[in-house]
């Protein structure tokens, strides 16, 4: 038989066969990833390629149709349910006639790569812990007492060269035998980590389902995966329930340690509302939950701990000792997770610290600063904030008390974010008037429809990206002063501004209700801020770096921020801006990379192991860097990256009495007078 040579594209593999071997025995040999679920069958169409025609001076050679054998049988069911695009072919049932150039498209591949909008975003290797596999077995033979099971591995030994031990569990075991007879003897296993069959459907089986569950003290998301395709198949989002038993995590530790049940409460609460999210997923996919097989969890450790079942005290205090650290596999119905197939296993991400958890590891797995030589600094802001540095040599965590203030709370007018709340404020530096947006409307307060667009839902409060950019721009409108202190020297010159007793508040909108900033709320968003920017700073004396590479805000808050009011209110340090990115919601993303790739799992536990956490409330230095920090944008700290980008008020510096005063107002005008 004579041969034919045959590349495949993207991986460039080549290699010349007999004419007539099928295109899927060919990339296998060559050892080009190409997908299958059926083994060559015809039946799960994963195997797809494309043939390039045309001259390949390349490789020497002229690629047409007419090198790969006709249509075959199982090609036309697909094409005429649609499944195969024109020009597409199944290699499993394409032989191979003469030289020929093939494609293996990005859908076929086993290993493709998820491309994520965030272009600067490490990409996904799809490698999930579970697949699939469709074999044909032995059926029993009386002089042969080779047990069902042992058949099954040895048809799995030569049909998908899985030479791996196997095991099997008693709930699959349970059904077996019944399942291999109702499919003559054909069989789809699900087969978790290479070695365990986790689950046995009678015949053909495509589809299996995987979710990334984000589980926040505030809101528990989940994102609903092909864990073929990688695809997102429904996310959704609930408020978590345990608020009832507490707003914040303190406080639900609180009520775990007044109440016998505490616990139980708890747990079963984020279970059932995880299960809730586990039906509605699967009813917006249209898909049965029976073939969701995978779940990966990150939470901090309080959320991680509860869902497992494990008593939070020992987190509510120093040293916030944790109950368990690695990373957990564990069955679904362990976590009373019902609302999957029963087969599902369940992974949680490591926690890294008593107060730094699977959630922060899961921003790391997402944005991969220990995969590179910049040194990236990522924060996550909540009610604590998570604090990552460093790079692929070393990286460091920690947490800084920044309190609820971001989030709206503490903030007379603070809420969270929610129709009506404003989100971007400008203050015209001359006039002092102030404009705002408000979320659920696009156009600005001085705009004509405004308040006709903002009817339904009203103006009802400021969020945390709000607060930041009124106090921003009050400071760089001079309303505000470095120390923090509300100008009340320029009372005259605006109405916004009005007196409060001894202190000044600054009025941004006037109506139903008033909102405003007051002095109090300067005060909780400086405490705030110098926190974060004490921590940071911490990290960075503790890395030996004055600077860092690049800066990424994590987190729903993070996502919202506008980077550059960031840096003019000094929560962050002074950074070239267009290395200042908003990572969205890098935990879910994390979780989501845990579940398509288990390779990523391994990965973040050996990082996790190898991160050196910094404890901020012991450390000395922490309570001079906050002093610091407390003045906007910072006392000391030089910001040529932020002076190239806004005008900042001119400063004077009085060493007598250590204070960086804002020139007042009222001596700029008599200056500019004179
Ligand atoms: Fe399943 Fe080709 S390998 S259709």
């Amino acid at each position: 038989m004579p041969n034919a040579l045959v590349v495949f594209t993207p991986s460039g593999k080549r290699g010349e066969f007999p004419v007539g071997t099928p295109l899927l025995q060919c990339a296998q040999k060559l050892g080009v990833d190409i997908d299958s679920v059926c083994g060559g069958r015809g039946i799960c169409g994963r195997c797809k390629i494309i043939v390039a025609e045309g001259k390949f001076a390349k490789y020497g050679i002229t690629s047409l149709e007419t090198s790969l054998s006709k249509l075959s049988e199982p090609e036309i069911k697909f094409k005429t349910r649609k499944v195969l695009k024109p020009g597409y072919r199944l290699s499993c049932h394409t032989l191979l006639l003469g030289n020929t150039v093939i494609d293996v498209p990005a859908e076929s591949q086993v290993h493709k790569q998820i491309v994520r909008k965030r272009p600067e975003a490490r990409k996904i290797e799809m490698d999930p812990a579970i697949r699939l596999y469709y074999v044909d077995v032995d059926p029993p033979q009386l002089d042969n007492p080779l047990g069902d099971f042992e058949r099954l591995v040895r048809a799995l030994q030569i049909q998908w060269n899985l030479t791996n031990l196997f095991k099997i569990d008693i709930r699959p075991l349970a059904y077996l035998q019944e399942t291999l007879r109702k499919e003559n003897w054909k069989v789809t296993v699900a087969i978790h980590g290479k070695k365990r069959i986790i689950k046995i459907w009678p015949g053909f089986q495509n589809n299996a389902y995987g979710i990334a569950f984000d589980i926040g003290s505030t809101t528990i998301a989940g994102h609903l995966c092909n864990l073929a395709t990688g695809e997102v198949l429904a996310t959704t989002g609930i408020m978590n329930p345990q608020i009832r038993f507490g707003e914040d995590l303190m406080s639900r530790v609180s009520f775990v340690m007044l109440n016998p049940d505490g616990k139980d409460d708890l747990t079963n609460t984020v279970r059932s509302a995880i299960n809730s999210v586990s039906l509605n997923l699967s009813n917006q996919a249209n898909i049965d939950k029976n073939n969701i097989l995978n779940l990966t969890f990150v939470g901090n450790p309080i959320m991680h701990h509860l869902l497992l079942g494990i008593d939070p005290s020992e987190l509510g205090g120093a040293p916030f000792a944790l109950a368990v650290n690695s990373g957990m596999t564990l069955w679904a119905t362990e976590l009373n997770i019902t609302e999957v197939s029963e087969d599902a296993r369940a992974y949680l991400l490591p926690c890294i610290a008593g107060h730094v958890g699977a959630d922060t590891a899961a921003v790391i797995l997402s944005e991969g600063p220990h995969l590179q030589k910049d040194i990236s600094l990522i924060v996550d802001v909540g009610t604590n904030a998570e604090i990552v540095l460093g790079n692929k040599d070393r990286l460091l965590v920690a947490s800084s008390p920044t309190g609820p203030a971001f989030e709206g709370a503490q903030v007379s007018c603070g809420q969270r974010a929610a129709a009506g709340a404003i989100e971007r404020v400008r203050i015209d530096k001359k006039t002092l008037k102030v404009k705002f947006k408000v979320i659920g409307c696009d156009k600005w307060s001085d705009q004509s429809d405004f308040f006709q667009q903002t009817q339904s839902f009203g103006i009802t409060g400021i969020c945390g990206s709000g607060i930041i950019e009124a106090l921003a721009e009050m400071y760089l409108a001079g309303i505000l002063l470095p120390d923090g202190t509300i100008n009340g020297e320029i009372l005259a010159l605006s109405d916004n501004i009005y007196q409060e007793g001894r202190t000044f508040s600054y009025r941004l909108y006037s109506g139903e209700p008033n909102i405003y900033i007051s002095q109090n709320d300067v005060r909780a968003i400086q405490l705030a801020k110098a926190a974060l920017y004490a921590g940071t700073r911490l990290l960075m004396d503790k890395m030996g770096v004055e600077t860092v590479d690049k800066i990424i805000l994590a987190g729903a808050f993070g996502s919202n921020i506008d980077p550059k009011y960031a840096m003019i209110l000094g929560m962050i340090p002074d950074c070239e801006i267009k290395c200042v990115s908003s990572a969205g919601n890098a935990a879910g993303t994390g979780a989501r990379i845990a579940l398509l790739n288990e390779n990523a799992r391994d990965e973040i536990e050996q990082t996790v192991s190898r991160i050196e956490k910094i404890e901020t409330a012991t450390e000395p230095l922490f309570q001079k860097h906050f002093i610091d920090a407390m003045t906007i944008p910072h006392k000391l700290a030089p910001m040529p990256n932020l002076e190239s980008l806004v005008e900042l008020p001119s400063q004077v510096y009085s060493p007598s009495n250590q204070k960086v005063r804002r020139k007042s107002r009222k001596h700029q005008l008599k200056l500019s007078t004179q």
